[in-house]
């Protein structure tokens, strides 16, 4: 029986590993606690909510009050750290946010830990989740390992690079049983549309413009969530302490070939004519400090925990436009920022 805590959980891949979580360990009971800001939102677990081994916590992780008496209340076994700000183009506008929640966040967190689970670290665990954007970019050629040294550029990995180091800190200063992993563009569903696949969906069925940043040049190497939540899942339960995976779906795409690809697909799932959809794509100026690329390279955990990739980029991408055609009212709710005003209502007095 294990309680485990899951910070972020009402966000993207947060929700994706929570869900997995719950439905397939009904012995652990499982705790979201997540803050609710603009990417956290309820509805993402509406399928798992009532499950027995369920339970949400609102509440801040920059906030040490609220952590010290989460600790207290709940006296967990595992943290699975989750929660940040995520999105590189609001870190350039508002850094120190990013600072506040993914570097204090953290810290506290670990803080906590540290403290509460004293003379039991062998038996709790500290699993942090973490960016490949922390190892800057490549050139045209070259990949990602885990010892590659970090050399972040914008404020978003600048500030995940950080809570990383805390991390390791922790573990050899203290003696914490920590775990990380750096993984690669995540896709799939219930991903806000802010970040470039789902706003691009969501624009086209709109017949808005797309707008790709500079030239499309820049090179994503794109994981499908469930594959990332199933990663979790394995380096969870059998990495050794103090060890790093890097987590990538070997699927590399210019961002031009990426919208091109979505406007293919959306116009035969829209019955529009070939060629309609991809008149939408705007180019526009390029992201500060924009980094050209990304690619993992996921052998180590292929080789120590037998981790590969389950389905193919193909496969993954007509599921999320799929999923998006099919969930209009989730997408509704999200852009018109309805959701947030009713769960924050809801979750307000707990
Ligand atoms: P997200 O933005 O969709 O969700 C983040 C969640 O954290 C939200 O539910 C939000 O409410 C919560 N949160 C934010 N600040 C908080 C605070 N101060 N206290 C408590 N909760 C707070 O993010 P995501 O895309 O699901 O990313 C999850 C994790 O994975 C992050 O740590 C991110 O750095 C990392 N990551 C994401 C990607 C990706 O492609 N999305 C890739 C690599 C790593
Ligand atoms: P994004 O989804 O923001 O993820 P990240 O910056 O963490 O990689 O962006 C993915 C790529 O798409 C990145 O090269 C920036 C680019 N992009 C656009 O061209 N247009 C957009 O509207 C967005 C949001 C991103």
């Amino acid at each position: 029986m294990q309680k485990i805590i899951i910070t972020g959980g009402a966000g993207f891949i947060g929700s994706h590993v929570v869900r997995r979580f719950v439905k397939n360990y009904p012995d652990y009971t499982i705790i979201n606690v997540d803050k609710l800001t603009y990417a956290g939102n309820l509805a993402n677990l509406t399928d798992i909510e009532d499950e027995p081994n369920y339970r949400f916590v609102k509440g801040d992780i920059v906030d040490i009050a609220f952590i010290n008496q989460l600790f207290a209340d709940e006296q967990p076994d595992a943290i699975i750290h989750l929660a940040a700000e995520s999105h590189v183009d609001r870190s350039i506008v508002s850094p120190l946010e990013f600072v506040m929640t993914n570097v204090v966040g953290t810290v506290n967190l670990l803080n906590a830990a540290r403290e509460n689970w004293k003379g039991r670290y062998d038996q709790t665990r500290f699993y942090h989740i973490s960016t490949d954007e922390v190892y800057g970019t490549l050139g045209d050629t070259g990949m990602f390992t885990e010892e590659t040294a970090y050399d972040p550029h914008s404020p978003y990995s600048a500030s995940k690079a950080s809570s990383d180091h805390f991390v390791r800190a922790y573990q050899d200063t203290y003696g914490l049983n920590t775990v990380l992993s750096n993984c690669s563009n995540n896709y799939g569903s219930y991903h806000f549309p802010e970040k470039l696949i789902p706003l691009a969906i969501n624009n086209i069925k709109q017949s808005k413009p797309v707008p790709v940043y500079g030239k499309g040049e820049n090179i994503r190497d794109w994981l499908w969530v469930e594959d990332h939540a199933r990663a979790i899942d394995v380096i969870f339960h059998k990495a050794k302490a103090g060890s790093t995976y890097n987590i990538g779906g070997h699927n590399e795409w210019k961002n031009i070939d990426l919208i091109n690809l979505l406007c293919a697909i959306l116009d035969k799932k829209l019955n529009r004519p070939a060629g309609e959809s991809a008149r939408l794509i705007t180019f526009v100026t390029d992201r500060a400090g924009h980094d050209l690329r990304y690619a993992i390279d996921a052998t180590k955990l292929k080789n120590d925990l037998g981790w590969v990739p389950g389905i193919t980029f193909e496969e993954g991408l007509e599921k999320t436009v799929d999923w998006y055609l099919a969930n209009e009212e989730w997408l509704e709710n999200v852009t018109s920022g309805h959701y947030q005003q009713y769960y924050n209502e809801q979750y307000a007095n707990r």
